[in-house]
């Protein structure tokens, strides 16, 4: 029997148990196992459903239950998705393609409306079965694909901040965005 869809969900809500005890690291370490299994199946798109995506056009869900979403879509090269946060974990790897992921931490103090400063934590270039992990207060990300045909697939538990903010660094400033799509 392959590795399904539902036990990888099932063994990615066990990882993030882990954040509990032994912090984002132990979650990490808990991801690694089931994302090599899910990627290793060549079939996801057979069992995807069509999703109003928030900043991408094709994007299909994998998996929902009420809580836990796993989302495949189609990573853009150009442009890239902008540096937004989200409120809640998410991890993000690569099916098929390969990625450019950065991570950011807003490192200015919030108190003038629209601006915000990043610094940057993490860039890394993600291959097929790679993963990144954001999760506040490091929940900022921004990414692009670096050659045609990139799925990446994310993992997210609860709902995205009704609003979200996406960053433009070169202009030190924000903008507020309603996401389509909650989950
Ligand atoms: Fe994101």
């Amino acid at each position: 029997m392959s590795y399904t869809v539902h036990q990888f969900a099932g063994d990615v809500a066990a990882a993030a148990k882990k954040i509990e005890i032994g912090g984002i690291q132990a979650f990490r370490a808990a991801l690694n196992d089931p994302v090599r299994q899910i990627v290793a199946r060549a079939d996801l798109f057979e069992n995807a459903m069509p999703r109003a995506g928030n900043n991408v056009a094709e994007s299909w869900f994998l998996y929902f239950d009420g809580d836990m979403s796993i989302v495949l879509f189609k990573v853009p090269q150009a442009p890239a998705v902008q540096p937004h946060d989200h409120g809640i974990w998410e991890t993000l790897f690569v099916y098929r393609g390969k990625i450019r992921h950065t991570v950011y931490q807003r490192v200015d103090d919030g108190s003038q409306p629209g601006r915000a400063q990043l610094m940057e934590v993490d860039s890394a270039l993600l291959g097929q079965g790679e993963f990144a992990l954001v999760a506040p207060p490091k929940d900022i990300h921004g990414f692009h694909a670096m050659e045609d045909n990139t799925y990446g697939i994310t993992v997210s538990m609860g709902a995205y901040k009704p609003e979200r903010l996406y960053f433009d660094l070169s202009a030190g400033s924000y903008e507020v965005r309603r996401p389509r799509a909650l989950r």
